[in-house]
């Protein structure tokens, strides 16, 4: 039988977000082959109740299962906050969400324990990432706000005009105010609006990737269960999709940094 270390890693998210964390695993994990699936047929996730995300986080697990691989990563921050916990139980295989590493990520960054999050509003109210970072440490104050636009924004190319500027001024002035030192990026398409960000929030205010840690997080413990990919090969990708792939294709390149092409479009309600 195959080593189990040479299968790909799996990676879903509801559409095109998802790839900043393959961006990152890129980066980082570069010998890996990767099958990564975008939902963007029921894009987005961030307005949908618990049990929806549910029964699509599953069904996203069961497609990427029957392409063999061997470690599942839920790069969506909404399906992380709402469904891990519950599809963790559902699956046989390890998975990653990206609400741990990022707390995590944000618990190792701040001096003065006051920590912002912004994320869709399902991420919010799940209040996954307080609780998260407030298990890691209980005396850090989160401030938690929903910025829904600035998925549009991102998804638009809207990254850093004067639009984009004032409407990112509007969520976080008063997040400022509350005097956090850190600021969790708790969506995926939030690193492509970092460069706004920081200008709004300031030199004084680090951000905290999810991402970025989420893969490291991955490597380490691709490490510990000896699945690390020890070939020397370059990793080889496949990108999947449950709508026609044209704007996946067009609007992942940004996110991606590089081609996204060919994305293969597949019926996710089979599964
Ligand atoms: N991928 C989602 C997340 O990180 C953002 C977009 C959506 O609402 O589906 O929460």
């Amino acid at each position: 039988m195959k080593d189990t270390s040479k299968r790909p890693i799996g990676i879903f998210d509801s559409g095109i977000g998802g790839l900043t964390v393959v961006a990152e695993m890129m980066k980082r994990l570069p010998n890996e082959d990767i099958v990564y699936f975008g939902d963007i047929g029921r894009f987005p996730y961030g307005v949908r109740s618990p049990e929806v995300i549910k029964k699509f986080s599953r069904q996203n697990v069961r497609f990427l299962l029957m392409q063999k691989v061997k470690y599942v990563v839920v790069a969506c921050n909404t399906a992380s906050a709402q469904a891990l916990n519950a599809i963790r139980r559902n699956f046989d295989i390890p998975m990653m969400g990206v609400i741990e590493p990022g707390a995590y990520g944000a618990v190792s960054t701040t001096k003065n324990r006051k920590v912002g999050v912004i994320g869709t509003a399902g991420t919010i109210a799940s209040s996954s990432y307080t609780k998260a970072i407030q298990k890691l440490d209980g005396k850090i104050k989160v401030v938690a706000a929903a910025t829904p636009l600035f998925v549009a924004l991102a998804e638009e190319g809207y990254l850093d005009r004067p639009a984009s500027h004032l409407i990112v001024q509007d969520y976080l002035l008063p997040i400022k105010k509350r005097g956090i030192d850190t600021l969790v990026l708790g969506c995926t398409h939030y690193p492509l609006l970092r460069n706004v960000i920081a200008k709004v929030m300031g030199h004084r205010v680090f951000l905290v990737d999810s991402a970025e840690w989420t893969v490291k997080a991955v490597k380490e413990d691709l490490q510990t269960r000896t699945l690390l990919n020890h070939s020397r090969i370059p990793g080889k990708y496949r990108y999947f999709v449950s709508d026609t792939p044209e704007k996946f294709i067009q609007v992942g390149n940004r996110f991606l940094g590089r081609d996204v092409a060919p994305a293969k479009r597949i019926d996710i309600e089979k599964y």
